[in-house]
């Protein structure tokens, strides 16, 4: 799929002084000359901060970490976690549609999608809160099909739970990530086969973390998390 930067821009990008901060830290983390190892979290926290990756904002990494920045460019255009156009300020849904997910109904979720909220891929809702792609593998196919948003992702959709999830979105609830059947991982739908030690904790570790951030988030008043949503209860 071919992606280009949009084709409206803003004149500048400027990371906030948190944002700047964080990202000094995060250089010091590599020695000298492998600063530009540092070209994912920059960007990501750029995307973080204006909910898109810009090309005022490519080049401002590019100069941080001494690239070229078409070398950045490359980068930001390979990878699906960065959004080169603005998306949905509550929620970008990122479905995909590789073959296990194609195999499991992700194309009953794009209908979903074009249902719901735009007929067409990277148009944002008229109140601007909602946006969808489909893009290729998330690298979890044993619980397909599954969108991504953000950081999280939401596994074992069907048609009918996706479109709840979508309805919580647009209504101001926030779904909680992982599993969507309460699985806890990726074991089998039966019985487990393997590794059968007693499970302690209620969620798993990704799942968790959400419930945590989103607390963070919410406090720190971001603007664009990853879902930016009043902390209501989960459907
Ligand atoms: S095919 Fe969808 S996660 Fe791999």
């Amino acid at each position: 799929m071919l992606r280009r930067l949009d084709k409206k821009q803003p004149e500048s990008f400027k990371f906030s002084a948190k944002n700047l901060s964080w990202a000094r830290k995060q250089l010091k983390k590599y020695p000298d000359g492998r600063k530009q190892s540092a070209v994912i979290p920059l960007l990501f926290r750029a995307q973080e901060q204006e909910g898109w990756v810009s090309k005022p904002a490519i080049e401002v990494v590019a100069k941080m970490l001494d690239m070229a920045p078409i070398r950045v460019f490359e980068v930001a255009s390979f990878y699906f976690m960065f959004h080169l156009s603005p998306v949905g300020s509550v929620a970008h849904i990122q479905v995909c549609g590789t073959t296990p997910c194609m195999l499991r109904g992700s194309e009953r979720l794009i209908e979903q999608c074009k249902k719901k909220i735009s007929s067409n891929p990277m148009e944002v809702t008229h109140d601007g809160k909602i946006s969808w792609e489909e893009v290729e593998c998330l690298g979890a196919c044993s619980n397909a099909p599954l969108v991504q948003i953000g950081r999280d992702y939401y596994e074992d959709l069907d048609e009918a739970k996706f479109s709840n999830l979508i309805s919580n979105l647009i209504s101001g609830i926030k779904p909680l990530p992982g599993s969507q059947t309460d699985r806890f991982s990726s074991e089998p739908n039966g019985d487990l086969t393997s590794l059968k030690g007693k499970v302690e904790e209620e969620k798993n570790a990704s799942v968790s973390l959400f419930s945590h951030d989103f607390g963070k988030k919410k406090r720190s008043k971001a603007k664009h998390p990853a879902i930016n949503l009043e902390d209501k209860p989960d459907a």
